[in-house]
């Protein structure tokens, strides 16, 4: 059985709980955007993330399960993530979000896309609270609801299948 978990994340929240989600389910990860790129980056790491797009859709493609993950951008998830969801071909997938306090349809909009294209969405969680880049700073025991959240999440899902 083959579990993929695809992110997007630019300040590190989003990347944590998909490696949380990725080693409960001992999943391949992968990101899809540079975490570490400063406003429209360099030719050179545009490239490489149209690359990242590409193998992310690759991935998919051969996955028994698929987790999609993103931060939320103005109350939506992030373009990329949309894009990669119109256009993955895979079997089920399972969405994630993280967030400060309003996800608005981060969650909602991407479902809708796959159950047009005929997806199965086996599950969805969101991780609110917090706010950009706080997730490394967390104390211990902050960090570990969201710990045993992204686990209880790879666990229900992971049943499904
Ligand atoms: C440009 C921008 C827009 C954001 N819009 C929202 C929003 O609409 N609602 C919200 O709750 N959080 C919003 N946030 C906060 C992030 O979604 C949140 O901190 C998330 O966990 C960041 O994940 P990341 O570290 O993986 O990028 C926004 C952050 C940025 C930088």
């Amino acid at each position: 059985m083959k579990v993929v978990v695809i992110y997007y994340s630019k300040t590190g929240n989003t990347k944590s709980i998909a490696e949380v989600i990725a080693k409960r389910s001992k999943a391949k990860i992968q990101p899809i955007n540079l975490v570490e790129k400063k406003g429209r980056g360099t030719e050179e790491e545009r490239q490489k993330e149209v690359e990242l797009f590409e193998l992310a859709l690759n991935e998919g493609k051969y996955a028994d399960l698929l987790f999609i993950g993103t931060s939320t951008s103005f109350k939506k998830a992030q373009s990329k993530i949309r894009r990669f969801v119109k256009l993955v071909e895979t079997k089920r997938i399972a969405l994630f979000c993280t967030y400060t306090k309003d996800l608005g349809i981060t969650l909602t909009e991407l479902e809708d896309i796959l159950i047009e294209r005929n997806i199965e969405v086996i599950g969805k969680q969101e991780f609110g609270g917090l706010k950009t880049g706080q997730y490394k700073e967390l104390i211990n025991e902050e960090k570990e609801k969201y710990i045993e959240k992204a686990e209880r999440f790879a666990e229900f899902c992971l049943k499904k299948i």
